[in-house]
């Protein structure tokens, strides 16, 4: 008897379901896109009805060809650190904001200098980012205190989607460390935090391994899936966490790169660690174990933007052609990536893009290889950042790559020749998905841990290895690009 499992990416600009049978082969896959609004310059907010209509839309697509009735498991990787209320009726009390809405100036600042980084620290494990749910849940509670009453049940972007498909109030460990309400290294909520928010533990979701399963889907909603009804639901991850366990990295030294909406440097740890008084986020993984990670907000959607936006062209492959080797660090052009503010390292949501050195000469393709350059240099201060606190990453560490910039040989080979490591693509690129599928084939028995699962289904392709004369000549136009943001800081205030 054939076994499917299903794994979903409940991503910022769209949900992707990957169906995938035992031994990890994907055979179908489904993209469904939902609206972001941005209400205000720097808010970010979407609604929980649109991920759960583009789920429902999204499952009878995945199956149509397939006999559904083989569907043992389903595992939901997602955006972190959305905020999601819901009343005493269960219904959503406002859009959800997400994990790169920078509203929250004030009471990050609470949290960091008023209650102070040193006690978070010590309550969390990390400081307060502005994405981050906690400032967030503030943030209602002093700007729309009606809706702040309300507040029957807090849950995270992907746990909205479980609590759909099961009824079971319930989170997992790695995204509930981006909550800020989590004591990330003695794995339960922060009685300190809560007491901070203003809330009580009956309203967070119970805690659960990624790899654990939650429930089954309830009846009524199985029939409205064309799904039996014993289907599996597991707790899923983070879409970081879901990433790295689809990119097979869960030992110490490894580390995921995912270039999707965001860009974010995934390292593994056996012990919790927090680092670099917390300018490196320390959260749990979805295999049992820890994790540092470090985030910026825009990476692949700043191409996204360049090319659709701005140049009016959705064919990413054809503007990138005419970029080669050698042009690989003789451009002139310097871009900064902020353009929703930044949070690592330097956590200043006033940040905003800049081309900086443009002239008479300068071509698009100038500019578009400053975008991917751009990028590149911000991930590098963040491996930099997580070096210098202990990091151990190698020129010959597996240094995997994910995330819709995955796709770009130029971009791979870019990051390569800034980071000054062999970066690998993997086999299968389907980032979060392809993870939360596999930490739904755990839950449901078919192997016995994380680990066992990704060592015998996760494959990867040759890598792209760095070249002395571009590692040098990239490494003198970083350092370029390190002065960059600090000229324009006090700018940035001015003229927000
Ligand atoms: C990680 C983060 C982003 C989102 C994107 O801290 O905020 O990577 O998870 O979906």
């Amino acid at each position: 008897m054939k076994k499917y499992y299903i794994g979903a990416d409940l991503g910022t600009s769209a949900l992707k379901l990957l169906l995938v049978d035992g031994s990890g082969e994907i055979l179908n896959k489904v993209s469904k896109s939902y609206p972001i609004s941005f209400p205000k310059p720097g808010y970010s907010e979407q609604s929980p009805e649109d991920w759960w209509n583009a789920f429902v839309c999204g499952i009878h697509e995945l199956l149509r060809k397939y006999d559904a009735s083989c569907v043992k498991g389903i595992g939901v990787g997602g955006q972190m650190h959305g905020l999601v209320i819901l009343d005493k009726n269960d219904e959503v009390i406002r859009p959800a904001i997400l994990w790169n809405d920078g509203r929250t100036d004030k009471e990050t600042d609470y949290l960091n200098n008023v209650i102070g980084k040193e006690k978070l620290l010590s309550y969390t494990g990390n400081i307060a980012f502005a994405g981050f749910t906690a400032p967030k849940i503030l943030w209602v509670k002093e700007n729309e205190s009606e809706n702040f009453a309300k507040i029957s049940k807090i849950m995270l972007p992907k746990d909205y989607i479980n609590y759909r498909l099961t009824g079971m109030h319930c989170t997992d460990y790695s995204d509930a460390s981006g909550m800020l309400l989590l004591d990330c290294k003695n794995k339960r909520y922060s009685e300190e935090m809560l007491n901070i928010c203003g809330i009580n533990e009956n309203m967070l979701p119970k805690l659960y391994e990624s790899y654990e399963k939650v429930g089954n889907i309830l009846p009524q909603i199985a029939e409205k899936l064309g799904l039996p009804e014993n289907v599996t639901v597991v707790a899923g991850a983070g879409d970081n966490a879901a990433a790295a366990v689809g990119a097979g990295i869960t030992n110490v030294g490894e580390c995921n790169i995912s270039l999707g909406t965001s860009g974010t440097v995934f390292m593994p740890c056996e012990e919790f660690s927090s680092a670099a008084e917390g300018a490196v986020h320390a959260f749990c993984h979805a295999n049992g174990k820890y994790h540092l990670m470090s985030c910026i907000l825009s990476a692949a959607s700043c191409n996204k933007w360049f090319c659709q936006d701005i140049l009016g062209t959705s064919d990413f492959a054809a503007e990138e052609k005419n970029i080669t080797l050698d042009d690989l660090g003789n451009n002139h052009v310097y871009f900064l990536p902020y353009l929703m503010g930044e949070r690592s390292p330097i956590n200043d949501t006033d940040a905003r893009g800049a081309f900086v050195g443009m002239r008479m000469d300068t071509s698009r393709k100038d500019m578009l290889l400053s975008v991917f350059e751009g990028v590149a240099f911000a991930i590098r201060e963040n491996v930099d950042i997580a070096k210098e606190a202990g990091f151990d990453m190698k020129c010959d560490s597996l240094v995997t790559v994910c995330g819709g910039g995955a796709k770009s040989k130029i971009w791979c080979q870019i990051l390569a020749n800034v980071l000054r490591c062999t970066i690998t693509p993997l086999a299968v690129e389907e980032g979060p998905g392809y993870g939360g599928a596999l930490l739904s084939m755990v839950a449901c028995g078919a192997y016995g841990s994380v680990s066992e699962c990704t060592r015998d289904l996760v494959g990867y392709e040759t890598g792209y290895t760095p070249k002395k004369e571009i590692v040098d000549r990239y490494e003198e136009k970083y350092q370029k690009f390190r002065k960059l943001y600090p000229a324009l800081r006090d700018v940035y205030k001015e003229i927000k």
